[in-house]
């Protein structure tokens, strides 16, 4: 790790939720040579540093990852095409062609004689039928298999999984993958439709205050279970990975389970309001019970993500409001200026 710090350190999707988070926690623990990547425009990223080389490169092109990893010593793949349930429900194919982005990136860090890669897979790479009932079932490593992932981008999520095996067995790369559990915090999605559920309730319950109509709209039955990981955690777990000797897929999520109305009771909470709640029965519900189980995280690192979701909640909350309260501003400006 020491000699990594001064070494050309790359990762991608650099201007989204966490790849954005990855540099800052990077750039604090004093790695000197950082290269971030992002499809998007540089005026339209989460977090940008300048002591850092700030790159907008499509990667789905195989060029671009060559220029990606000429001189990498380790790089992180964040980059991928995803969302929450609404963004992944109608975009399959987007989420499949993510192959590409995965596919070149090995090739190219291949070929430039890179140390370590990381892969960051996903928790949609389960087998469904492990996640029908709604008392969150907790999946352990091995309940991918037989396979029967999320439609699309679950799929993409375990075939690049056995890419990255299949380049450290067959062309000794070296590879670390963590599957992510829902991670939430500041800077992620918060609208437009790519929102996860801990944001979207979360902009729901500030809508609905400011607006004085004390309702929302939740998607399913709010029965639905899931386990949020908050940011703070997935980088930690990040770094302990990376620095791991573990080869195979590992889960990295929080293990404490709570349904969508449960979220939902916290939102209120943390707000102070209490909201008329309505059921949006055929929006996009995913599967009806997901939790990690953490047994061989635990094991292995001695560890698990631990910061309670009303603790992280409540940060997440807190910046969305901030969000939400600029652009109320921003609208207002204009509507003077536009009335004058
Ligand atoms: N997004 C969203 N917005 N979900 C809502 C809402 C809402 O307003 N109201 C209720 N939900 C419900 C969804 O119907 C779903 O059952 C549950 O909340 C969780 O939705 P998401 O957070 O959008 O997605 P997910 O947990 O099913 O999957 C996400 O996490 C995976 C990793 O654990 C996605 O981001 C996947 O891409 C990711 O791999």
């Amino acid at each position: 790790m020491e000699q990594a710090k001064n070494k050309l350190v790359v990762v991608t999707g650099a201007g989204g939720f966490i790849g954005g988070h990855l540099v800052a926690h990077l750039r604090a623990q004093g790695y000197k040579k950082l290269r971030a990547i992002d499809a998007k425009p540089l005026g339209e990223w989460e977090q940008q540093f300048v002591d850092v080389e700030n790159l907008s490169l499509d990667l789905n092109l195989k060029e671009n990852c060559e220029t990606a990893a000429d001189g990498a010593y380790e790089i992180y793949n964040l980059a991928a095409n995803m969302g929450g349930m609404g963004f992944i429900e109608h975009n399959k194919a987007l989420c499949m062609l993510s192959i590409l982005i995965n596919t070149h990136m090995l090739q190219a860090a291949l070929h430039h004689g890179v140390q370590r890669y990381f892969y960051s897979s996903s928790a949609c790479v389960y087998n469904a039928d492990r996640q029908k009932t709604f008392e969150a079932p907790s999946l352990k490593e091995e309940d991918a298999y037989p396979a029967m992932a999320e439609d699309g981008y679950g799929w993409e999520k375990l075939f690049s999984e056995r890419m990255c095996r299949h380049f450290r067995e067959d062309f000794g790369l070296t590879t670390r993958l963590a599957r992510f559990h829902n991670v939430y915090g500041p800077h992620g999605t918060w609208e437009g439709g790519r929102e996860k559920a801990p944001a979207a309730i979360c902009r729901k319950v500030i809508e609905a205050k400011a607006s004085g109509r004390h309702e929302i709209e939740i998607w399913g039955t709010g029965e639905q279970t899931r386990s949020f990981m908050y940011i703070d955690d997935c980088l930690k777990g990040i770094d302990k990975i990376m620095r791991s000797e573990i080869v195979d897929a590992i889960n990295l999520g929080s293990s404490e389970a709570v349904s969508i109305n449960q979220l939902v009771d916290i939102a209120e909470e943390i707000a102070g309001i209490k909201l008329k709640r309505s059921y949006k029965l055929d929006a996009p519900k995913g599967v009806n019970g997901r939790n990690s189980d953490n047994t061989l995280i635990q094991n292995l690192l001695g560890w698990e993500p631990n910061t309670p979701l009303r603790v992280g909640l409540e940060k997440t909350y807190r910046w969305i409001y901030d969000e939400y309260s600029q652009k109320q501003q921003g609208r207002a400006v204009s509507a003077f200026s536009g009335a004058r």
